[in-house]
């Protein structure tokens, strides 16, 4: 026992003393600040505008935070004037929307999502961090995880899709990526998990619009992401701009202080999303921005984004009581923890680096991985990959170079001339081994223009193949960019069937910001690649794809309506008590002047099949895999156990490739209505050709728990579904029983 004691006695103290360095330091700084000071820090605007306003603010102590000055000499100079001039001498916290890449730009996070690879995202989300504290940056208000299973909606493009487990999977890589093993390294940056909560639920897919998302749905697909990214040790989140069932996220005191302070502990700041303390007002619960900034302060949003409500009316609101100041010293302290935290104190002013890793090799090689392992092949008619009887390709369509485009949404620091086309890379892969002749036909994907058809289509007809980039501008995903219809915009239909008809195998190539409806253009083309906005290095990993340098292995990480119609449509959806057959859509099988009930009952469509045009989790390879041998090894369980599955995989293909093994559960009867299955883990396995090896999974009983009849999140005993395979639709069935 003595040797115990021992080593705890020296430990504690120094234990004791670290802990208290970062305590002791915010409340020393806090203990000497003026009421303005602490208003000041509450207060986040941004930077672009006239400087010397900006400077005049730091000087005056009125600024806690700065958006979008991406300049280390002017936020070096903003720093120190924050430093050396302004009252509390506290220095600023320069933020900025780090989405998916900075400079080097990777694919949307959608895209990201689609290569399933949490490993190689946490990889080049480090690159980004120090790609942006490069320029000072220290804030990302990044990662979004937002649920998202409405494609109308263009904030789809920045979410990882529609399911709750991998949205949490993916978003702690990027919390890892940019906080590193500790935010005080220089090339750390704080992240912030957004937006809490629910913004996704948008009715009608129209951004910014109402969500009704019920409690327990809230509880079980939308919260668990944001919850595993506090766990993670996130160090910020963002409010979002929804009212759920009434409430405004900015002003919801449950959500931001019973849930995410009182029950699952975050010590981390809440900052508002642009504008929405003041949002408060349009939606009509606040009368003005004084009664706003005095209900959100209170709710727990601890900083405001640009609307000058706290800087305008604290102090009058702390002076009348009606505010406490507690209230306000609770904010302040968050707000200075984290610049604790990020070494502010120590050394306020952007790291300085010898050598710039900006668009570096290897930042470069990995956001080219990325965008490659994001590829999804929806459709091979054995015309992938272009083998050496291609002498002669035509490369058409609005997209083989589009290098503002090809970055997607929320690209803030990309730059479109180190962007690499589809048609750059091609040449480069070609030289003159293989002859292109390049006619896009449409200057952009809404131009409505016909007249190079013609000439596009003799061309066709010289050519051993087709590669045609169609999809969407940037513009028309990300935040206020929502669409009715999700159809290719212009003339790109017709140019698509204008290659058809002519006969030589089309591959056709999408960039877009969400799942289109792209039925009509499967049908016609005898390759589909499905690459979002790829981001700047996607021209290169679509051509190692298209020749065949790298084999595919995207899979959707949500699902592709066959129409519009069919929105919301998504794999993990209730039984219903009416469950469609799959045989339902087609308008010819109704007879005339039937009788009311001769089509049955199910929740389906007349006019559409109920299924979808792609489901979750599919995608195609060069090779093809097998599952088999699906062994769980204990079919009772108890909730405070593990699951422990093993399967075989082989590749029975010709090449070597990689598969995405995904493992669902689901079950039929509990308390309260269930999904019919729910993803629960998944991993990616590359194997050479031949090859087989066990695939094997452990999954913790707890992440079965769901919110029950008595809204209490609870792993209920009874008999579970368990299926291993490749996609949502297909795999290996088992069962197993939780045990009370
Ligand atoms: C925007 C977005 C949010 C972004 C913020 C700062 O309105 O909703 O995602 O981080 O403002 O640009």
């Amino acid at each position: 026992m003595k040797k115990l004691i021992t080593p705890l006695l020296i430990a504690l103290p120094l234990l004791m003393s670290a802990q208290q360095t970062v305590d002791e330091r915010v409340e020393e700084i806090l203990g000497r600040m003026t009421i303005e000071d602490k208003i000041g820090q509450l207060n986040q605007m941004d930077g672009r505008r006239d400087i010397e306003k900006v400077k005049q603010e730091v000087r005056e102590g009125t600024l806690g935070s700065i958006m979008n000055i991406v300049d280390p000499a002017v936020t070096d100079e903003l720093q120190r004037i924050a430093v050396e001039e302004s009252p509390s001498g506290i220095p600023i916290l320069f933020a900025r929307d780090v989405v998916h890449g900075f400079n080097t730009v990777l694919p949307i996070p959608l895209g990201m999502a689609a290569s399933w690879d949490d490993a190689l995202i946490e990889t080049t989300a480090r690159n980004t961090a120090i790609e942006a504290t490069e320029k000072g940056i220290r804030w990302a208000f990044a990662p979004m995880m937002d649920i998202a299973r409405d494609a109308r909606w263009g904030r789809i493009a920045e979410s990882f899709g529609e399911d709750t487990y991998m949205a949490g999977r993916l978003a702690v890589a990027v919390v890892k990526g940019y906080q590193g093993e500790s935010l005080t390294d220089p090339m750390s940056m704080a992240a912030c998990a957004k937006h809490f909560v629910g913004y996704g639920d948008a009715e009608g897919g129209r951004d910014y619009n109402t969500t009704s998302i019920p409690p327990r749905t809230l509880r079980d697909v939308y919260l668990p992401p944001f919850k595993a990214c506090v766990d993670a040790g996130c160090a910020s989140i963002m409010t979002s701009f929804n009212d759920n069932d009434g409430l405004p996220s900015t002003g919801n005191r449950w959500l931001l202080t019973e849930l995410l302070r009182d029950q699952w502990r975050f010590k981390g700041l809440v900052v508002s999303d642009w504008g929405s303390v003041a949002g408060l007002i349009p939606h009509g619960v606040a009368r003005d921005k004084r009664d706003a900034a005095q209900q959100c302060i209170v709710a727990g949003c601890d900083m405001d984004m640009s609307s000058r409500s706290y800087l305008l009316h604290m102090k009058d609101l702390i002076e009348k009581g009606e505010v406490d100041v507690a209230v306000l010293d609770a904010a302040v302290r968050r707000v200075l923890k984290l610049k604790v935290e990020l070494g502010l104190f120590d050394n306020p002013y952007a790291r300085k680096v010898e050598k710039s890793e900006i668009y570096s090799d290897s930042v470069l090689d990995a956001a080219c991985r990325l965008a490659e392992e994001s590829v999804v092949m929806l459709k091979n008619e054995s015309v992938l990959p272009l083998g050496e009887n291609v002498r002669r390709i035509l490369v058409a369509g609005p997209m083989a170079d589009a290098p503002y485009d090809q970055m997607g949404t929320w690209a803030l620091d990309g730059d479109k001339k180190h962007t690499v086309t589809p048609i750059m890379a091609l040449r480069e892969l070609c030289g003159d081994k293989v002859e292109i002749e390049y006619i896009p036909a449409l200057t952009h994907p809404r131009d409505k223009s016909t007249a190079e058809f013609k000439a596009l289509a003799k061309a066709a007809r010289k050519a051993d193949v087709v590669l045609a980039f169609v999809g969407e501008e940037q513009m028309m995903s990300g935040e206020a960019h929502s669409l009715s219809s999700l159809d290719l915009q212009g003339a790109q239909r017709q140019m698509l069937e204008e290659l058809a008809a002519v006969g030589t195998p089309l591959v056709t190539v999408f960039m877009a910001g969400r799942p289109m409806t792209i039925a009509p253009q499967v049908e016609i083309s005898d390759a589909i690649l499905y690459a979002w906005h790829p981001g700047t290095m996607g021209g290169k990993a679509l051509a190692n794809i298209i020749f065949g340098h790298v084999n595919p292995s995207g899979k959707l990480p949500v699902t592709f309506p066959r129409n519009v119609g069919q929105i919301p449509i998504y794999y993990n959806h209730k039984h219903t008590s009416h469950r469609a057959k799959g045989t339902e859509g087609n308008l010819d099988n109704i007879p005339r002047e039937a009788p009311q009930s001769v089509m049955g009952h199910t929740s389906s469509y007349l006019d559409v099949a109920p299924s979808p045009l792609f489901h979750f989790g599919y995608g195609l390879s060069y090779t093809t895999f097998e599952v088999s041998d699906l062994v769980i090894e204990n079919k009772e369980v108890t909730a405070d156990g593990n699951i422990k599955v093993s399967v075989m995989l082989k590749n029975t293909g010709s090449r070597e490739g990689t598969e995405v093994v995904q493992l669902y559960t689901g079950r039929k009867t509990a308390s309260v209505t269930q999904p019919l299955k729910e993803l629960k883990d998944f991993k990616r396995v590359t194997l050479a050709a031949g090859e087989s090896c066990k695939v094997e999974f452990e999954v913790p009983v707890s992440r079965l728990a769901f919110h029950n009849r008595d809204m209490v999140p609870a792993v209920e005993p009874g008999n579970y579904t368990l299926t291993v395979g490749t996609d949502s639709q297909s795999g290996l069935r088992t069962y197993f029983q939780i045990m009370n």
